[in-house]
């Protein structure tokens, strides 16, 4: 019989495309979300892109009983937990909020999965757990230093899932946890058949979204957050990923975690980025030469918070999980412009 892994969050942006290249690779899902930044749409549409069923429950991972229930129900093997809250800037107006959805639903959730007897665990963590760092490209080892309550609450999940996990040689657990942390830089693009894609409410916070919605009409005009960084044309760069590259990292990693280097358990910490970046400029001159649209811009001052530059050192997921990007970033950005074109009000 098939595993049957647990997607929390997985009617999101990045929960959607992660049912889909489960389902494709034969395993079963069943989904959990309370559908707070979501829509069961995209779970429709996820069912109508691979011809296959998941079980969906409309369930906040906070709900401990009902969380039970459904572990006594399905025969869970793995859980990739993608639920939580991730807009930075809400974050810093409602931190009590953040720690209660992102780290009090964690705790939760593996409490659940230790009575549920379930210890393998894919998490969403971000590369905003990393403090700043002199080098703009960022491996596993660097210090961490969140600096809004968003990041931290990803790095306090980290913090208690490696204990969960040292934990384990302490009581020499016979069956202990096996985690794999992945730490996503920059997601975009959508899934080539233009069905599912990134829906957010109202305006968007990131460049993606909002340049293609500048194109669309949508939006009048992309503000550029400084033009003065000390980068190759002063605007911050990022190391964008397609989701779906970014999403086959996590099937990855539960094959990792059911294979040698995860025998006697353990709780790793993965970059799931391409290891380049590219600058605010040019993703807005790919974008237009990809689409034949123009980008109506201007440059702003500097977003509070950013950093200048940052882009994954990949060689640990390469070298661990045997995953690479696989996508350029005109795929990411013809991928994104399909969606928003079939798609102009997102799912509704
Ligand atoms: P998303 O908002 O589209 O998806 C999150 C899903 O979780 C939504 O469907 C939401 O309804 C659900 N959810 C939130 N709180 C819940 C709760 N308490 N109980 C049940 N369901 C709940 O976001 P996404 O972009 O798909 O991100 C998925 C994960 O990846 C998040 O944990 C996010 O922090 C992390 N991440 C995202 C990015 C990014 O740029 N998108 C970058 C790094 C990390
Ligand atoms: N930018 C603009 N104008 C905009 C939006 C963004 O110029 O309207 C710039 C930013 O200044 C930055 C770049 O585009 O230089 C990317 O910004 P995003 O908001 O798209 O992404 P961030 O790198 O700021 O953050 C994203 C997610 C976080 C996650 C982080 C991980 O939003 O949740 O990646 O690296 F933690």
């Amino acid at each position: 019989m098939a595993n049957t892994v647990l997607v929390t969050g997985g009617a999101g942006y990045i929960g959607s495309h992660a049912c889909v290249e489960l389902l494709q690779a034969g395993y079963k899902v069943v989904v959990v979300d309370n559908l707070v930044n979501s829509k069961t749409e995209s779970l429709k549409r996820v069912q109508k892109i691979t011809g296959k069923a998941l079980t969906f429950y409309e369930i906040d991972v906070r709900d401990k009983e009902g969380l039970a229930d459904i572990f006594a129900k399905e025969s869970i093997s793995t859980v990739i937990h993608f639920a939580g809250l991730k807009a930075v800037g809400e974050s810093c107006e409602q931190p009590l909020n953040y720690y209660h959805n992102n780290v009090y639903g964690t705790l939760v959730l593996i409490e659940v999965m230790c009575d549920a007897n379930v210890r393998q665990l894919v998490f969403s963590s971000s590369a905003t757990v990393y403090g700043e760092s002199v080098h703009a490209q960022y491996s596993e080892d660097f210090p961490l230093g969140a600096i809004n309550p968003y990041g931290r609450s990803k790095a306090m999940i980290e913090d208690i899932l490696r204990d969960l996990s040292a934990a384990d040689k302490l009581t020499q657990s016979n069956n202990p946890w096996k985690i794999a942390l992945l730490r996503y830089f920059n997601p975009i693009g959508a899934h080539e058949s233009g069905m599912i894609g990134e829906d957010p409410n109202g305006i968007p916070n990131n460049l993606m979204p909002y340049v293609s919605q500048v194109a669309i009409g949508k939006l009048a005009q992309l503000s550029v957050f400084g033009n003065d960084y000390p980068t190759r044309d002063g605007t911050g760069i990022r190391d964008y990923i397609h989701v779906v590259d970014l999403v086959k990292g996590h099937i990855k990693a539960i094959a990792t975690l059911e294979g040698e280097k995860f025998q006697s358990g353990g709780c790793h910490a993965y970059n799931l980025g391409a290891g380049r970046g590219y600058s605010v400029l040019e993703i807005i001159e790919t974008f237009e030469k990809v689409t034949d649209k123009k980008i109506n811009y201007k440059f702003s001052p500097r977003r509070a918070g950013d950093l200048a530059e940052c882009f994954a050192n990949p060689e640990l997921a390469l070298k661990q999980l045997n995953w690479k990007v696989e996508k350029s970033l005109d795929d990411m950005i013809a991928d994104a412009w399909r969606w928003q074109l079939k798609n102009p009000q997102g799912y509704s």
